[in-house]
């Protein structure tokens, strides 16, 4: 059943004309594809000399736009200022429909229509406050009555603070009525099966939508519907309210649009037939289903599991409407994806956090048997706070705080708290980013309460902070503490339950392209002892219906160096199980033109390494396509034009290669180096070679284990 529920609202900013439709060809007045403004003048910096393609630096994802050239006034930044004026024009259709997005104020971020040096008509992109949305939305103006006259379109960007930019697309006289826009269209169901099923077109105009089952908080969210064919259909988690009535309302759909038609009930997610085997699915780094991910959040293990959390838009190939998607794992190696965990609450969206098992029952969340585990994350609010959520059922389900938030606002956008159990002191600590470089440590007995502790400094990072203590050369008595942001800088030192002492500068943890927000496990029993880290794979998989991954999970350990003490990572031991067949190659030279790899060939690979380098100038790799050297001269190693140090050990080197679909994992000399690249690895090509460049360096060891996916 489908309702208006407050009628219908046309897009066009006049009244509807009633004159007859003529088949008249629609007129391009411009399209912004040309390598200049073509015939259009410029005044101001805020335009530059040509259109730009998409997003600018410093800018939220513009989308929406046709073609790959658009006007977008954020060059510079919002600081700039200007205008850009079409050349005078014949009014010769009814309708001027045109994309339009940035800032919302009719005197100065605006698209002007003139006749004479008036204005006649106006439109506005769609924000004025902090947060919303680059998209580019259809517009048009009806000019029937001006129909004749000669019109000159102004783009203006007279804004210079927040929202001071404005973006134009795909100006066109038509006699096309556009589609109104209908305000509020709502559809329901009696939810009976696992799924609710929602077409996707990446890149539409996004819209509101609010999801409500009845005895349920609506859960309100922004959404690329597809009003025609979808590239992809997302869902909704029905099968714990079945029997219950849904509604779901989008604003602003047009009139001839089929996208609520289209939403099916099921018990499979629709066209997943090849789920986890579509082309560019990571067979061995965890994605979710359907949506966007990007940080991995509360690692936590319990009982047996292993619980991923991950920021998640399960609605959206990009970013956007944060929630916490979750999966588990016995092995960190096989997952399997559970409902999502945590959902926009009123304190904002769910950015990044941490977990914890609550053993002494600190936090009175405990209800039953089971120890709770409890979540902190940041709401991402107006402003960003921190907040508490619960699961008494093994992380099956979670229930937010009524005290939420546990810690107010402290400075800009406050988030990602990280929180620890610090036995000594018998308190809880958390880690927080506040702004810029700084962070800070709190303490509290029962995650309620918090009290700031101490001030952190980490030069170059920002976000997502890591905390913890690691044995030094596996030494259970000899302690240091880590501290980590983002990017993974990370500093060495020293915590006395109050004070963070660094004893380093900030070091580099890896040296990869596709790294970012990582997190380590808590509450890994005393007998593994193991320090598992899993980050936020950074690599989009276009075309598909899902977006980004993780990195496969690591253990770190800390190792006193001449240097000082250093961090290592090397893939957890569990990923051994998905070897099946394994290629030994007998030691030998290496020799110009020599390739021991010949006959092995292979897609999932995993490939261990020992070289003397002898008098070689070089050792070249080819993996599938995709290159990888080592200089001996530079103690250098490059993988498809990412650059890293390795330094020989005595004349050797070691590596050991992870090979899936969109990633090459690198791991040197016993992981001192750490090394991700993210990369699509061409599906057709499956071959090997190693070779010297010049000189002869010699295979010590050898093995190529082909891997089976981790999708069963
Ligand atoms: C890091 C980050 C976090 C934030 C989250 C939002 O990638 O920006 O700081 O909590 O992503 O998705």
């Amino acid at each position: 059943m489908i309702t208006h529920i407050l009628g219908a609202l046309l897009a066009c900013c006049a009244s509807v004309s009633s004159t007859p439709m003529q088949a008249r060809q629609d007129i391009l007045i411009a399209n912004f594809e040309g390598k200049d403004y073509g015939n259009w003048r410029t005044s101001g910096d805020a335009f530059g000399t040509s259109p730009a393609h998409g997003t600018l630096p410093g800018q939220m994802n513009v989308s929406g736009y046709r073609g790959s050239g658009l006007v977008n006034s954020y060059l510079n930044g919002d600081g700039s200022t200007g205008t850009l004026t079409s050349p005078p024009f014949k009014i010769e259709r009814h309708f001027i429909s045109f994309l339009i997005g940035g800032g919302k104020d009719l005197e100065k971020t605006c698209l002007n229509l003139l006749i004479d040096g008036k204005i006649v008509r106006q439109a506005t992109g769609p924000n004025d406050k902090p947060g919303g949305s680059e998209a580019l939305k259809a517009l048009a103006w009806d000019v029937t009555e001006v129909e004749g006259k000669t019109a000159v379109i102004q783009i203006v960007d007279r804004a210079t603070g927040g929202w001071g930019h404005i973006n134009v697309d795909e100006i066109i006289q038509t006699d096309k009525k556009p589609p109104m826009k209908l305000k509020n269209v709502s559809h329901e169901w009696i939810l009976e099966k696992s799924y609710l099923n929602l077409p996707i077109k990446d890149g539409a105009e996004k819209r509101k939508a609010t999801f409500h089952v009845e005895g349920q908080e609506p859960q309100s969210f922004e959404i690329e519907l597809a009003d025609g064919e979808p590239d992809w259909w997302a869902f909704i988690d029905t099968g714990r309210f079945k029997g219950r009535k849904a509604t779901l309302t989008v604003d602003e759909l047009p009139e001839d649009s089929i996208a609520l038609k289209q939403i099916t009930q099921s018990n499979q997610i629709v066209d997943s037939a090849d789920l986890y085997h579509e082309a560019l699915r990571p067979q061995f780094h965890f994605s979710p289903r359907r949506g966007w991910t990007n940080d991995p959040n509360g690692l936590v293990f319990y009982k047996g599991e292993y619980h991923l959390f991950f920021q998640h838009n399960p609605y959206g190939w990009s970013w956007g409407n944060m929630h916490w998607g979750h999966a588990v794992s016995t092995d960190l190696v096989h997952w399997k994806e559970l409902p999502v965990a945590l959902f926009p609450d009123q304190h904002g969206t769910m950015f990044s956090g941490s977990a914890v098992v609550d053993w002494n029952n600190t936090s009175g969340f405990q209800t039953g048997e089971e120890k709770a585990l409890v979540a902190m994350f940041t709401a991402a609010g107006t402003p960003f706070t921190q907040g508490l959520a619960y699961s008494n059922d093994r992380g099956r389900t979670w229930t937010k705080y009524t005290g939420n938030p546990v810690l107010p606002h402290i400075a800009a956008e406050n988030r990602d708290p990280k929180v620890i159990w610090h036995a000594p002191s018998h308190n809880w600590v958390m880690a927080l980013y506040l702004d810029g470089s700084d962070y800070a440590l709190f303490s509290s007995t029962d995650l309620k309460h918090w009290k700031r502790i101490c001030d952190v400094a980490l030069p170059g990072a920002s976000e997502c902070p890591e905390f913890f203590e690691i044995a030094v050369d596996g030494h259970p008595d000899t302690k240091r503490w880590v501290f980590y942001g983002a990017n993974g800088k990370y500093l060495v030192g020293t915590f006395d339950g109050t004070t963070f002492k660094p004893e380093t500068e900030p070091l580099t943890l890896h040296h990869g392209n596709c790294w970012y927000a990582s997190q380590t496990y808590t509450d890994i029993p005393a007998k593994d002892g193991r320090r598992i880290l899993i980050p936020w794979g950074t690599m989009a998989t276009p075309g598909m219906p899902f977006n980004q991954m993780m990195g496969i999970p690591v253990n770190l350990t800390l190792h006193n160096t001449p240097e000082g003490p250093r961090l290592s990572a090397n893939p957890v031991l569990e990923l051994h199980s998905l070897r099946t067949k394994t290629h030994k190659v007998a030691p030998q030279n290496l020799l110009l033109g020599s390739n021991p790899l010949a006959n092995v060939s292979g897609e999932l690979l995993d490939i261990e390494l020992k070289l003397s380098l002898g008098d070689s100038k070089g050792i070249d790799m080819n993996v599938r396509g995709i290159s990888i050297s080592f200089d001996p001269a530079a103690n250098e190693i490059v993988c498809n034009g990412n650059k890293a140090p390795l330094h020989s050990i005595n004349g050797h080197i070691q590596l050991r290669i992870l090979v899936d679909r969109t990633s090459i994992d690198i791991f040197g000399n016993e992981g001192t180096l750490y090394m991700p690249i993210g990369v699509i690895v061409p599906h057709d090509n499956k071959s090997l070679s190693l070779t010297s460049k010049s000189g002869t360096a010699k295979i010590d060891d050898l093995t190529i284990h082909e891997l089976r996916s981790s999708w069963k």
